[in-house]
């Protein structure tokens, strides 16, 4: 029997991490709680030292496979040679200035070469300014303003998409026809009015509503949720042949499905969006967002044809820093660097489908590409309903646990990542390490 095995994970946890736990008391002296929501966990979360390949070192000491990947951006690992080169050459040239220095373009360039639907792109500071922007566009464009999303899609903070994130089911009506209810608190009563909720996985379901909506309908957006709760790329492909038919325009959120392949999940689904939004891995671990689709649509921001009908802007838009190592990975990111992960997640997923089944765990691992999700149910996982019926009981020990063991994981068991910068032992170790966890708690 272990000493992990004696006492609990959380005391293990304590026991292993007092730097971290230090570091959390004085981060809360002066902020609430933590530096932003998603860093938080119970009891604190450890505080990172040192990034390195696929590995984390924190200020206690102990080395984690890497498997959240800065929220899945860091998609080669930390530190690639090739994006802190990149880096170094741009900040030589200087940090950022009041005007362009072409890395922007070279990185626009690269985008609309590797996506099929993008003939112009503009990039801003994170994939919610980017989701914005993009709803503007639509708005402006169709002159409707209500926007139509999927029930548990997430596409950041702002008041138009942060409507039925995560619902408690008590008030999000019948699966078939979701009601909107707003995530966060601070958001105006009337929020919710100009959003219409759409079920995942139900195309009869999301080709009434949006027939019924179609003369309101600017546009519907959809994350495919990439490996969080992964789409049929058929379902994909029906809607995009739904809001084709009616008239609405599809915004396809690809910030996590850009890890999918190499252009996206649409690109999977052969189908061209009107607008698609980007951020994560198109800045090469730093901030970005990005937005981009049809000429005709982006061509309301264009300011040299008179009065801008769409205006974005931003201090630190196109930053030069972000462009460069965005480009630079997107270079080292060719079609083999995804095939070889996607083999280790499958192999990753099989092994641990097999610990689950031979443990009799009632639990099931879902991935698209090379993000995957963990949750005490079991499977098909393909809505947000699904999601909210697993038994969220375990997912803190077995957290801990695995950090416990050198894993560190997203710390709800969802949207983890591998990187290329991983090889079979790091997966084989966590599919034991799993094992060991769950025999544990
Ligand atoms: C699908 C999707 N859209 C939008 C966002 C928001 O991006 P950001 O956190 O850069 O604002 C996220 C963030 O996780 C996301 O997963």
């Amino acid at each position: 029997m272990t000493t992990a095995q004696k006492t609990s994970p959380a005391s293990v946890y304590r026991s292993r991490t007092p730097a971290s736990h230090e570091a959390f008391k004085r981060t809360g002296e002066v902020m609430p709680g933590v530096a932003k929501g998603a860093y938080y966990y119970a009891p604190y979360p450890v505080t990172i030292a040192r990034a390195e390949g696929c590995h984390l070192y924190d200020v206690d000491g102990n080395r984690y496979v890497d498997f959240a990947n800065h929220h899945t951006t860091q998609i080669l690992g930390h530190n690639h040679p090739a994006v802190v080169r990149a880096v170094e050459r741009q900040l030589e040239q200087g940090i950022a200035v009041a005007g362009p220095m072409g890395t922007e373009t070279a990185l626009a360039e690269a985008l609309c070469r590797r996506v099929e639907s993008l003939e112009m792109i503009r990039f801003c500071n994170s994939g919610t300014e980017a989701t914005l922007h993009a709803i503007r566009l639509a708005r402006e464009y169709t002159g409707r303003h209500v926007i139509a999303k999927f029930e548990g899609g997430y596409h950041g903070s702002h008041d138009a998409v942060e409507i039925s994130t995560s619902p408690d089911l008590a008030k999000a009506g019948p699966a078939d026809r979701p009601v909107p209810v707003a995530s966060a608190g601070g958001m105006p009563p009337n929020a919710t009015d100009n959003v219409v909720i759409l079920p995942f996985d139900d195309e009869a379901a999301v080709e009434a509503i949006i027939e019924e909506k179609r003369d309101e309908l600017a546009a519907v957006i959809l994350d495919p949720k990439t490996g969080v709760i992964p789409q049929r790329l058929d379902f994909v492909k029906a809607v995009r042949e739904i809001t084709a038919k009616y008239g609405v325009l599809l915004i396809l959120d690809e910030i996590v499905g850009f890890r999918a392949s190499p252009g996206g999940v649409q690109s999977q689904c052969g189908i061209l969006p009107d607008l698609s939004t980007y951020g994560k891995i198109v800045g090469g671990g730093f901030p970005v967002g990005a937005f981009g689709g049809r000429r005709e649509l982006m061509s309301l921001l264009d300011p040299t044809q008179g009065k801008v009908r769409v205006f974005q802007s931003g201090s630190f838009s196109a930053h030069p820093v972000a462009m460069a190592a965005g480009h630079a990975m997107l270079e080292v990111l060719t079609p083999d660097v995804y095939e070889r992960m996607d083999r280790l997640t499958d192999r990753l997923v099989d092994g641990l489908e097999g610990v689950f089944t031979r443990t009799g765990t009632v639990a099931t691992a879902v991935a698209s590409g090379s993000t995957f999700s963990i949750y005490f149910t079991r499977g098909p996982v393909r809505t947000y309903r699904a999601v909210a019926a697993a038994d969220k009981g375990p997912v803190s020990d077995i957290y801990l646990s695995l950090l416990n063991r050198g894993y560190y994981l997203s710390n709800g068991l969802a949207m983890n990542c591998l990187s290329a910068a991983m090889n079979e032992s790091h997966i084989d170790g966590l599919v034991a390490a799993m094992a060991e966890a769950l025999e544990e708690n």
